[in-house]
């Protein structure tokens, strides 16, 4: 680094406490400046400064430190902002960069205004999250930026290359460097950080001013502890910034008291319900924290948190497992649980992040949700007309099933709301359910093309209308939102499907006590209903146990059980094609739980034929077909699949990703418009595949490793999580060979 040429010639920092003093040490460990040069009204703390090495040099005044430099850095309270900015003018150098540290960016722009007569090119403002319950030049630390965020808040006429310049100042201290606007920042301060403290410092007031005051501190718990640590933050400052910040942190007062009032009431009318809501809901956003921050709700498929699957190839399966559970009939139970009268249990809850971004969303509508605790959810209803506004939008991640269902439901609630989902869901048509809803008088936006996010108008007073929906696609998707909006329109709501899709929705209708008329392809609701608490005991999803039942199929010597699993007759397609390919699958222990039959399966290695895929299984195995690429791929003779065009629209487009996936491995196939053609008997060879963050996709090459000839690598993988958590732990009991790398834990450990 010495032999390069510093970023800077001289770096002028106004204000020597704990932030400008760690700006200072930190540009001169990094090499980032000729000359730091100090300016503070404490002489004391200068020397104190350039005796520990903080600064090169002293400046006896702000003017003096300020000239021929090419950086300026105001980090003075925010108070003092005007006056230092009224000395520094007259000296400051046309093309020096000036920049701040305050916590507060309005009040600095108006500042600026003030003294400048406008906002210049050359001045961006500036904010590190970072700080310490330390103040002062003693405290100053050169990592104190490290792994933490600057916001930075330009003008619209910056000076691009002042702003990339100052980018790589703070990146070089090992900050990470955001931009916004001055008012979202205000905002976002104001709540996250400002209100925060305040409460710190008044509790800690409050009960230093109680007579007992030694006796409640000395038995404190940590709660207290942790809780309070801000309240050591410096009285200056933080007094200065509510001061400046005063309108944002007003309305966050409001608010907070607010709901404070709302707890205090509900204590004071021993109303528990309430106190269980807002409780469990702050404990789910606060296990949730950093997917929160990151702005991706429950999912995990972001830039910084990429899942690689590892293969080696070969092995056979056995054991004895049950798959998570079903994901259909998890969503459901969690929509028409908080639609219900009273309490619902459900044991066997998929725990992935699709159902759980139902779940956080009815939370987020006022539903009290108990758990989940390993599989067990306790919902407590509000009926039908018990939902509440959210207060923003509703984040559904990668799931489609959500995003549809939830359409139908919301379009009938008086409320307004708003749903948005992940990069993948954001490009899934969303006009199959907007415009049968538009005709029952639902108004919906959607982006172009149909696509998400959708905008819900809510029914304003104005009842949905019955109407019968003749669907152009077998989607039980679509079938179920309509299903839903139907149990709030006037007169009867029906549907009738081209071929028979999963009827979760109706035999769940049916248990909840809401009246489902079934005639061959039709089925009806009649609006004004209610539904009653229920119990549901959701099995292991057929979808997840396709995965093992082809591995087990594909791998030879094998021999697996799957205990559990879902048998409902409109999801046992793909058992009916494997079957039909000559894979050895036994049934057994048939029976009926909660309205869905049920049974254990055991899968023995088989010799596989490849067929012609009957096009009445296609919705029936709907989700299963990448899982059954692998076994056609493992078959002897060629696999046709037609019909199957809704693959085109899943997580991704099923046929091309897998055609591209098995390309990467050697395995030629042709693509057709609507299905593929495999010729069995190919080898499949090592190498890299990409998963385009389907989860589907991800777990069928997983399987394919136990015929390839080499390592498989899978990449974008961590939206497996969506419908399998666990997967690659329990691919590995049964003798996979599979390793993740940067693990969801591993990148939670990271941002810490
Ligand atoms: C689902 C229906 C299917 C399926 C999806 C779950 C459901 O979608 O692919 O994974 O829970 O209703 P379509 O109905 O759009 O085919």
């Amino acid at each position: 680094m010495t032999s390069r040429e510093p970023l800077f010639q001289r770096v002028a920092i106004i204000g020597l406490g704990l932030i400008g003093g760690s700006l200072a040490s930190a540009i001169r460990k990094n090499n980032l400046a000729r000359e730091v040069v100090g300016a503070d009204q404490r002489k004391e703390d200068l020397l104190l400064g350039q005796s520990l090495g903080v600064i090169d040099t002293i400046a006896e005044t702000t003017a003096e430190a300020v000239q021929g430099a090419d950086l300026v850095v105001l980090a003075v309270p925010v108070q003092a902002t005007r006056k230092v900015l009224e000395e520094i003018r007259p000296h400051l150098a046309a093309d020096a960069i000036l920049t701040d540290v305050g916590s507060t960016k309005s009040s600095f722009v108006k500042d600026v205004e003030a003294v400048f007569g406008e906002f210049l090119p050359c001045i961006i403002p500036g904010h590190p999250i970072a700080g310490s319950e330390r103040s002062g030049i003693r405290a100053a630390d050169p990592d104190l930026f490290s792994n933490h965020k600057v916001i930075l808040t330009p003008p619209d006429n910056v000076s691009s290359a002042h702003l990339a310049k100052l980018q790589v100042l703070w990146e070089t201290c090992g900050a990470t460097v955001l931009t916004m606007s001055v008012a979202y920042h205000d905002e976002v301060l104001a709540a996250t950080s400002h209100l925060p403290h305040l409460i710190a410092f008044s509790l800690v007031d409050t009960l230093a001013g109680e007579d007992q005051n030694m006796d409640i501190f000395r038995y404190a718990a940590g709660g207290f502890r942790d809780f309070t640590r801000i309240a050591a933050s410096d009285p200056v400052m933080w007094h200065d910034i509510f001061l400046s910040n005063r309108d944002a942190v007003l309305r966050e007062i409001d608010h907070f008291t607010n709901d404070l009032d709302q707890l205090r009431t509900a204590i004071a009318d021993q109303d528990g319900a309430t106190l269980l809501r807002v409780f469990s809901r702050a404990k789910a956003a606060r296990e949730h924290f950093s997917k929160m921050l990151s702005g991706q709700a429950y999912v995990t498929n972001n830039s910084e948190n990429q899942v690689t699957f590892r293969l080696q190839p070969g092995g056979s399966v056995t054991g004895d497992i049950r798959v998570p559970g079903d994901k259909s009939i998890s969503h459901r139970s969690i929509m028409l649980g908080a639609l219900a009268e009273g309490i619902t249990e459900v044991k066997g809850f998929l725990e992935g992040e699709d159902s759980l971004a139902t779940l956080q969303a009815f939370r987020d509508m006022g539903v009290a949700i108990e758990g989940p605790d390993n599989g067990f959810v306790r919902i407590h209803g509000v009926g039908m007309h018990g939902l509440q506004a959210p207060r923003g939008p509703i984040y559904l991640g990668n799931s489609g099933t959500g995003m549809r269902l939830f359409t139908g439901l919301l379009a009938a609630q008086p409320f307004e709301s708003e749903l948005t989902g992940d990069a993948s869901l954001s490009v899934r048509p969303m006009n199959r359910v907007a415009d049968p809803l538009r005709s029952m008088g639902a108004v919906i936006d959607t982006a172009e093309g149909g696509r998400p996010p959708l905008k819900i108008r809510g029914s304003q007073g104005k009842k949905l209308i019955g109407i019968h929906y003749d669907m152009p696609v077998a989607s039980a998707q679509v079938k179920s939102c309509l299903l839903l909006a139907g149990l709030y329109a006037d007169g009867t709501t029906s549907v009738t499907e081209p071929a028979p899709t999963r009827d979760h929705t109706e035999r769940m209708l049916s248990g909840f006590g809401y009246k489902v008329d079934r005639e061959g392809p039709t089925a009806s609701v009649t609006g004004g209903g209610k539904l009653t608490a229920n119990r549901i005991d959701v099995p292991a999803d057929i979808s997840s146990a396709a995965f093992f039942l082809v591995a087990a199929s594909i791998a030879p010597g094998s021999d697996l059980v799957l205990r559990h699993v879902g048998m409902n007759p409109t999801r046992v397609g793909v058992i009916n094609i494997l079957r039909q390919m000559g894979a050895d699958i036994e049934v057994m222990a048939e029976r009926e739980i909660g309205g869905e039959p049920v049974a254990d399966l055991r899968v023995r290695s088989a010799e596989l034929k490849g067929i012609d895929i009957p096009e009445d299984q296609v919705p029936l195995a709907i989700d299963e077909f990448p899982a059954l690429f692998i076994a056609a791929t493992c078959a002897t003779g060629r696999t046709v699949l037609t019909g199957a065009e809704e693959l085109r629209v899943k997580e991704s487009d099923r046929i091309q990703v897998m055609a591209d996936g098995l390309a990467a491995l050697g395995v030629e196939t042709t693509v057709t418009a609507d299905g593929i053609i495999i010729e069995g008997g190919q080898t499949i060879k090592g190498g890299s595949v990409h998963s385009h963050g389907d989860h589907r996709i991800a777990m069928s090459f997983a399987v394919a490793s136990l015929r390839a000839s080499g390592e498989i690598e899978i990449n974008n993988c961590a939206n497996v999580a969506t419908s399998f958590p666990g997967f690659v732990e329990l691919a590995k009991e049964t003798g996979i060979n599979i390793s993740a790398e940067g693990s969801e834990t591993d990148a939670e450990e990271r941002s810490h």
